[in-house]
């Protein structure tokens, strides 16, 4: 079975429930804007460039099914569709950059209804097929990387949250590049965090990982730097991203950061996964990047199928228990920023950004 979170046939659009993985295999439909917009919102797809995917291809969806009189009604939905879908998340880049590029499109698209329409509906199709080019781009490339700055001994992989083909069109950012890895026969074993509150980590990563057998071991978010002490043979650290600013700063998953200092204190590589549609080039530095606060309810409760006294899951009896002391405040930022200080690659789909003899990014240089 091909892991798959978006699938898309003209003018149908179902994404994989990931509000139910991993003991749960359900695709809901998504018919339109609105469908996009919760969906983005719950986290039932999440990953920056899945967000931004989905938001574009239920709009396409959403104009194929739309009569329109004139192509300026069109330009007029779109637009307006656009900017209402760019508010249900606000740190991953993708789904703004999506979104200019296509309101900028249908505004420079001349014809009638047909030819606006149809321009808008075809490029919102061209991002699904980019994206799985990307990523398998970006697992090749950090191979690469890994095999002149680490060497051809095979060593692990420490990573958090979820990067893989559930956050994206397929194959996966971060983890592609674990997969590539594998691949290529250097992966002694990926570590995941199980990447509190949320956990993706122990939900999506650790199910990709099972599933396509990788050699794979699950820590919580507090035991990394444990792990890195007492297991030397870890030489890289690599994340997803979900905005890159100018300077190379990177807002990733929240536990980013502490793991690029955990990097620099041991000797080990980190590394940030990304395609160039999540560089930010409009935004200086971290500094600048909004991080999205979540509802306290991802802290204090837990959501999974009950277990019977004999450790059997029954995956129809799903409950919501809560885990905290009733009253306490809570503060849940999704996202941190990595400083580019302690990065040493930033993996694109087209090339490898790393730093100058200043220490200084150059990402311009990508585009
Ligand atoms: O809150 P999420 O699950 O959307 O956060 C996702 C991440 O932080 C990923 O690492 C990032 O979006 C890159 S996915 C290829």
């Amino acid at each position: 079975m091909v892991l798959e979170a978006i699938r898309y046939t003209s003018g149908t659009l179902t994404i994989l429930d990931q509000l139910r993985l991993p003991h749960e295999s359900v695709y809901v439909p998504i018919t339109n804007s609105i469908d996009a917009f919760h969906a983005i919102k719950t986290m039932t797809v999440r990953g920056a460039p899945a967000i931004a995917i989905v938001a574009a291809l239920a709009l396409a969806v959403e104009v194929a099914d739309t009569k329109f009189d004139t192509a300026g009604q069109v330009r007029e939905f779109v637009t307006e569709k656009l900017h209402y879908l760019v508010k249900s998340r606000p740190t991953a880049v993708n789904l703004s950059d999506a979104a200019r590029k296509l309101e900028a499109l249908v505004k420079s698209t001349d014809g009638d209804v047909a030819a606006v329409s149809g321009a808008y509906v075809a490029a919102a199709e061209k991002m699904l097929i980019d994206d799985v080019q990307d990523n398998l781009n970006i697992g090749g490339n950090g191979l690469s990387w890994a095999k002149e700055s680490i060497g051809t001994d095979k060593f692990s992989v420490l990573t958090i949250c979820n990067t893989g083909s559930l956050a994206t069109a397929g194959y996966g950012t971060a983890l592609g590049i674990i997969r590539s890895i594998h691949k290529a026969g250097l992966l002694t074993r990926a570590y995941a965090l199980e990447t509190r509150p949320y956990n993706q980590g122990s939900r999506l990563t650790a199910y990709e990982l099972v599933h396509d057998q990788i050699p794979s071991t699950l820590i919580t978010d507090s035991m990394a730097s444990f792990l890195l002490k007492t297991h030397p043979e870890i030489k890289m650290i690599v994340v997803g991203a979900d905005r890159v600013a100018r300077n190379g700063d990177t807002a990733n998953k929240i536990g980013t950061y502490q793991l690029s200092v955990l990097a620099k204190f041991h000797g080990v590589k980190f590394v940030v996964a990304a395609p160039t549609t999540s560089i930010d080039m409009l935004t200086a530095s971290g500094d600048d990047i909004v991080i999205e606060q979540r509802k306290p309810n991802e802290m204090v409760t837990v959501r999974g199928p009950v277990v019977d006294s004999d450790g059997n899951i029954n995956k129809d009896d799903v409950k919501t228990v809560h885990i905290a002391a009733p009253g306490i405040d809570v503060w849940n930022p999704a996202f941190d920023v990595a400083p580019a200080e302690l990065i040493d690659a930033i993996v694109t789909e087209k090339e490898v950004a790393v730093k100058d003899q200043d220490g200084k990014f150059h990402l311009d240089t990508l585009f």
